[in-house]
């Protein structure tokens, strides 16, 4: 029989690992993490992370062939396969500060490896890392490992949030890299058949290590692109009356292209593209190829720009001040159905309006108070650092409130921001809001989830990325 563990019981590690063992009942499977609370929410009714369909995953196998425990060093020991999912945070002082990854997790967790383990095992390298990170991992291990044999694989998560558990079922593709040589090939095969449990053969693509490693970051570096792409439009059609939503409906229909990741937004978040792309950037320097870097950091710069342009067109629009007038904020997650804040756009523009002395009320169906308030506090990039590292008592923003309600949120405000494509957003009785707002009521649908049309007809200002604009904004021109 064969025993899995994985290090680290993330967004990542939890939900992978929960489809392994429903998919694999003969396969005993241990998720292990350094963070208490963390491993004791996983043992709870009430889940660590919210994902829909995981609830019932976990319940399904939890305690039959899928334990989660703190207990690091008897589960590795034990397991004949060690996935690492731990935080790759982007290092925020020297060499590299702003653009590298922080393999410092990952590296104590191959020490630990090392230490603990008595046979040969495969080491999975699950959480994103640089291109040739598995060459580190090995010479940790071989240095450390009194003998026994380590192989090392690259196999690149491509879940999205909010879609994990679907996504773990049919995924695209899994994608498996390895030493070219006999023992790398087993150590693959060993892999291929946990996944040939239930994903199509067809679908399991094997490489050599460093194009496993490189094209996870290209994946995202490419779906980042896509936005950045269509938000870059969406700034021309504002200024030329043309829709971005027709654009990008026409631009994808050219099977070529396709039509998927076309949406204008305030800006992409989440723990994975601004991370990769910037690693992907220090990576290409590293390799002195400059013209390279610089290519793949426009698509960031262009994903700041959406954001402060969204701030300056709230500001602008507003008599160019927004200093103690109140401002809803619906939504502050980085995409719908799910919790996850991580580099969510929400941070960017709640700290812009902050600094132009908004009242902020923000309300959000699945982010709690304490959450939006660690993240607008926090230093960039310190989010991914484990929770233990994190100040446990945030500064208190004063000119902050967090309510469980949208009506609650807009009433007296001058304007409402949405950040979040929440489906609850598109049907809430705009007419109540306008009713119990400041007049003039102004709406900034910042992923375009609302009736513009409607909204006007009831009275409100509206502006919608990459659409016509308003007599009014067009008067208020915002200043880059
Ligand atoms: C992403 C990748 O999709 C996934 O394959 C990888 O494993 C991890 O990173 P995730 O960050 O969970 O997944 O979410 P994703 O659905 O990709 O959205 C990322 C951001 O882009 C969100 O803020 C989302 O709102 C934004 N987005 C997405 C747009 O603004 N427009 C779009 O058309 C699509
Ligand atoms: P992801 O989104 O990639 O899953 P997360 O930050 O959600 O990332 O999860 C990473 C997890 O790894 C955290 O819960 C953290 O506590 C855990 N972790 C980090 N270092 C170690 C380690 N050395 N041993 C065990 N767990 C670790």
């Amino acid at each position: 029989m064969v025993k899995i563990c994985c290090i680290g019981a993330g967004y990542v590690g939890g939900p992978t690992m929960a489809v392994i063992a429903l998919k694999c009942p003969e396969i005993e499977v241990a998720v292990v993490d350094i963070s208490v609370p963390r491993i004791n929410a996983w043992n709870s009714e009430q889940l660590p992370i919210y994902e829909p369909g995981l609830d019932d995953v976990v319940k399904q196998c939890r305690g039959r062939n899928l334990f989660f425990s703190t207990d690091v060093e008897r589960h590795v020991c034990e397991a004949d396969i060690v996935f690492v999912s731990v935080n790759t945070p982007t290092k925020t002082r020297g060499l590299g500060a702003g653009k590298a990854a922080d393999l410092t997790y990952w590296e104590s967790a191959a020490r630990m490896i090392a230490d603990v383990s008595k046979s040969s095992k495969i080491v999975v390298e699950k959480s994103t890392v640089p291109v040739k990170t598995a060459e580190a991992i090995e010479k940790i291990l071989s240095h450390n490992s009194k003998g026994i044999n380590f192989q090392i694989l690259s196999n690149p998560e491509f879940l999205a949030e909010g879609t994990a558990i679907e996504d773990l079922f049919k995924p695209d593709r899994v994608l498996i890299g390895g030493r070219e040589t006999p023992e790398g090939a087993k150590a693959v095969k060993t892999l291929k058949d946990v996944y040939a449990h239930w994903v199509p053969e067809d679908r399991i693509i094997c490489t050599n290590l460093w194009s496993a490693e490189l094209s996870k970051l290209a994946a995202n570096a490419f779906l980042a692109q896509r936005i950045s792409s269509v938000n870059a439009m969406s700034a021309l059609c504002e200024a030329t009356g043309a829709d971005v939503t027709e654009v990008s409906h026409a631009v994808g229909k050219d099977t070529r292209i396709g039509s998927k990741f076309l949406n204008a937004s305030v800006g992409f978040g989440g723990s994975c593209f601004q991370k990769d792309i910037l690693n992907l950037v220090y990576i290409c320097e590293c390799n002195g190829l400059p013209e390279v870097a610089h290519y793949w950091k426009q698509v960031i710069l262009m994903n700041d720009y959406q954001k402060t342009r969204f701030v300056n067109r709230v500001v602008a629009s507003m008599f160019n001040t927004v200093a103690n007038k109140k401002v809803a904020i619906l939504g502050f997650a980085f995409k719908k159905d799910t919790g996850d804040t991580r580099e969510t756009p929400a941070i960017d523009v709640c700290k812009g309006l902050l600094g132009d002395k908004a009242q902020l009320s923000i309300y959000d169906p699945q982010v709690s108070e304490d959450q939006i308030r660690k993240d607008l506090s926090m230093n960039k990039f310190d989010w991914d650092h484990p929770a233990h590292l994190q100040p446990s008592s945030p500064t208190a923003i004063k000119q902050l409130s967090v309510v469980w309600d949208a009506y609650e949120a807009t009433k007296d405000a001058h304007a409402v921001c949405i950040l979040t494509e929440w489906d609850e957003f598109r049907n809430l009785d705009y007419q109540k809001m306008f009713d119990n707002m400041q007049k003039p009521a102004f709406v900034f649908d910042g992923r375009n989830v609302v009736d513009a049309e409607k909204l006007r007809n009831i009275g409100f200002i509206v502006y919608s990325i990459g659409k016509p604009l308003d007599a009014w904004l067009k008067d208020m021109p915002a200043v880059a």
